[in-house]
């Protein structure tokens, strides 16, 4: 090419002279139309709405008038706002009654201010523009204490400040380190925490996007490859403030079918139905429970989605009749690509129906992925989706609640690893290119296969886990954090991974426990599993060539301990419950890092080995070979080993030991929290609730046990129990206060209270009422046990 005029293409000149950012300078002029302000710059527009008091949308495009089009993340619209406008010759303030905007004329820059007047966001150097790359940027002043969580799917520490992100869903077999900047889940979304105080960014732009948190000392920028630089700014001002206010804006997940929170085992792939039988046998002989078994790509005809291939799976109907009655559910995995095969039925219809992703001249595209040369269903499109959607008809006659949709990134097997950018998406009547739709697509998919499984069962909750997805996609699915390796350094990863994931508003999570690719051993499975006994997404998961990861086999030692592990989860299940409900009504995550609750403490900024399971139980995993102990931060109060409840006092790094046998796990005083019992799957009855108390030695604890019937919608309808249990604790008594509320009549018509550490001639009052006769004291332990009515 060098012989030819290519070699003095002007494209070759490496940017633009002179111009490597461009700025949208000064403000010329201001106007205010209903809820929406204005303004017109000498080269770029920006409006800006409060879609609450706490929450305003800033929308800049360079060269027109925003079109302030959402995308399909936003659940909401702005409420009316009371803004107050001061302008003077500097500047335009906009005044909500917790937000304040203030913007320079010149140039215009904005900076944003809490109702305390703390700062959230500033531009001074530089603000909105576009680049030499016409990527439209903007550049906020990073301050000397500023730490950054979120960004949805990353690899590396939890606190990402120094990181540089990008947003593009792809497909990462190679091993995931902290060189790789975008795998599965692309969410554009952060918290800052400052001083431990904390606002949010959602970024809300579906074009290939970068976080540059790493480039300059005192600045960050979030950049797109298209489309409008569209961002929301939250107030906080507490991390779990932020977390409510960022899914008021994209959605909370409704409360998991309680089987979903279960153990689940899966292997690429259990390849016949005998192999099934023969895997459920082992759990049902050796009592270790298990809620579903996945069924991974071999279980289909040649790869052909909704199809079974009857000579490995000659009964399908009789072996899910036979799971269910074993109170085991069956997810079937569910890949976009379709393939192209003129006999089968689906691609038949896709193509006579027009329901496939094409070119801008109405040619096909056609990539290739497990089944060979395949089309790709086109979820941009509502008509798409309702399409997909029903034909989940296939699963949910044969009783399946459950579907894994992976490869949805899309994912497919050429050099780019994704569907060609130019294909376009017809989004109901708007053509769209794929370069603007890539990080949606597996969202749309998650979108069609959630709504289709919901109407087809008949009001029980559909459970669906998903590899690919954006900002949202929390309203229809768990997510896995694809293919992992029997790494140690992957279980160390999987743990900011996770809680990162759990502040960008996905709260069901979790990595393959054992690792996917590559070979685990017996220590790794063990200490995976009792990580994943407190991830909210429980699933062991292995590659096809691997060696086998079931609880059994790495010999009785280690089949013992993972069995204990899997058996507390299901103690463990009743508070797990109680803190998805909790998710479901403010977006705070069930796993969270200990900043959530401690965002003052400094030693909590970058936490990244160790995480809380809701606001006062820490879990600290031992995540390295050989090793028998492990230190642990313990913030601010008392905290309760749950072990052997030593009594440790807080604000200190402890050194805990740990035999393979023990997660260390430690509560904190004053905490009220709710256990259940070891059961062969959560499809059986729980009659064992207990509600344990730690107490402390004044002050109060309040807990409200959430209760439904864990599989249909009925609780919207108040069907549902909340069992509030407030505790008083004094020198000389402990005074319980507690209420029932909801129609709901759980399966347990006694409960135990269980209170921790407490010397036998303390008084114990119940709604008033001395309890004096019925309870036990077990003198070694020093706990009291109370049963109750329910
Ligand atoms: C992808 C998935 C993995 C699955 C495999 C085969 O690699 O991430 O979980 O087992 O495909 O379907």
């Amino acid at each position: 090419m060098q012989d030819t005029s290519f070699a003095i293409h002007p494209g070759n000149k490496k940017s633009i002279d002179g111009v490597p950012y461009h700025d949208i300078g000064d403000l010329k002029h201001f106007t205010q139309i209903n809820n929406t302000y204005s303004f017109v710059c000498e080269q770029g527009y920006v409006n800006i709405v409060f879609y609450r008091d706490e929450i305003a949308r800033i929308v800049m495009n360079p060269f027109s008038a925003p079109t302030m089009e959402s995308s399909f993340a936003l659940v909401t619209e702005p409420e009316e706002i009371d803004v107050v406008v001061i302008e003077s010759e500097q500047a335009v303030t906009l005044n909500s009654s917790k937000l304040s905007i203030k913007i320079s004329r010149s140039p215009f820059r904005l900076a944003v201010y809490d109702e305390n007047n703390r700062l959230l966001v500033e531009e001074t150097a530089r603000g909105m523009g576009y680049n030499e790359k016409k990527e439209v940027i903007c550049y906020k002043d990073m301050k000397k204490d500023d730490h950054f969580y979120g960004f949805g799917e990353k690899t590396s520490f939890l606190d990402k400040r120094g990181e540089k992100m990008t947003m593009w869903n792809s497909d990462v077999y190679a091993p995931h380190n902290p060189e790789i900047d975008a795998l599965y889940e692309s969410i554009p979304f952060f918290i800052t925490v400052r001083g431990g105080k904390a606002h949010g960014i959602f970024f809300d732009n579906t074009f290939k996007s970068v976080f540059d948190m790493k480039t300059e000392t005192d600045v960050y920028s979030f950049s797109a490859e298209g489309g409008e630089l569209d961002y929301y700014v939250m107030a906080g001002p507490t991390p779990k403030d932020v977390l409510t206010q960022y899914t008021t804006l994209t959605g909370r997940m409704q409360i998991p079918p309680k089987w979903a929170l279960g153990y689940h085992q899966s292997r690429y792939s259990y390849e016949t139905e005998a192999e099934v039988r023969e895997l459920v046998q082992h759990f049902l002989d050796k009592e270790i429970p298990v809620d579903a078994i996945y069924l991974d790509i071999h279980y289909m005809d040649g790869y052909r989605v909704f199809t079974f291939d009857r000579d490995r799976f000659p009964n399908p109907e009789k072996l899910m009749k036979d799971l269910k009655e074993a109170g085991i559910h069956v997810v079937p995995i569910v890949d976009p690509g379709v393939k192209e095969d003129p006999e089968y039925p689906i691609y038949q219809e896709g193509i006579n129906e027009d329901r496939f992703c094409k070119y801008i001249d109405g040619k096909i595209y056609h990539g290739d992925v497990w089944p060979g040369n395949s089309a790709f269903p086109d979820f941009m499109n509502s008509e798409v989706r309702e399409w997909w959607g029903q034909k989940h008809k296939f699963y949910t006659d044969l009783g399946i609640e459950g579907i894994w949709n992976d490869m949805n990134e899309p994912a497919v097997f050429n050099e780019t690893k994704t569907m060609d950018v130019k294909v376009m998406h017809n989004q109901d009547g708007t053509l769209k290119t794929h370069r603007e739709m890539h990080n949606v697509y597996g969202f749309y998919m998650g979108e069609a296969t959630y709504n289709g499984m919901k109407n087809l069962l008949n009001g029980n909750r559909p459970f669906l886990l998903t590899r690919a997805g954006y900002a949202g996609i929390q309203r229809y699915g768990a997510v896995w954090t694809g293919d992992n390796r029997s790494f140690w350094e992957h279980l160390q990863m999987a743990i900011p991974m996770c809680m990162n994931l759990g502040i960008s508003g996905v709260p069901l999570t979790g990595p393959d426990v054992g690792g996917f690719a590559h070979d685990t051993t017996g220590e790794l499975l063990a200490r995976w599993t009792q990580f994943g006994t407190f991830t909210p997404y429980f699933r062991n998961h292995s590659a096809i060539n691997t060696v086998r990861q079931e609880p059994w086999s790495f010999g009785e030692e280690i089949e013992s301990t993972v069995k204990k592990y899997i058996q507390l989860r299901y103690v463990w299940l009743p508070h797990l419950y109680t803190l998805f409900n909790e998710a479901s009504k403010t977006g705070v995550p069930v796993m969270r890092p200990l900043l959530m609750e401690y965002p003052d403490d400094q030693h909590t900024v970058n936490l990244s080995d160790q995480f809380l399971i809701g606001s006062n139980v820490i879990v600290a995993p031992i995540t390295a070979p050989s090793t028998f102990h492990r230190v642990v931060y313990l913030p601010e109060g008392n905290w309760i080993n749950y072990w052997t409840s030593e009594r440790i006092a807080g604000s200190q790094h402890i050194l805990v030991e740990a035999d393979i046998n023990t997660l260390p796990i430690f509560v904190k005083e004053g905490s009220i929290l709710a256990h259940g019992s070891v059961k062969q799957s959560t499809e059986k009855a729980e009659e064992n609730l207990q509600i344990h108390v730690y107490p402390s030695s004044s002050g109060q604890a309040s807990y409200v046990l959430y209760e439904d019937d864990g599989k249909t919608f009925s609780y919207e309808q108040g069907e549902y129990l909340e069992k509030s249990i407030r505790c008083e604790f004094n020198e000389d008594r402990l005074e319980f206060e507690v209420k029932n509320q909801g129609n709901y009549q759980p399966e347990w018509k006694e409960w135990t209270l269980v209170i921790h550490d407490v010397e036998k001639d303390k008084q114990i009052f119940i709604n008033g009422e001395l309890a004096t006769s019925e309870y036990l004291v077990d003198t070694e332990e020093r706990t009291l046990i109370i049963k109750l009515d329910l």
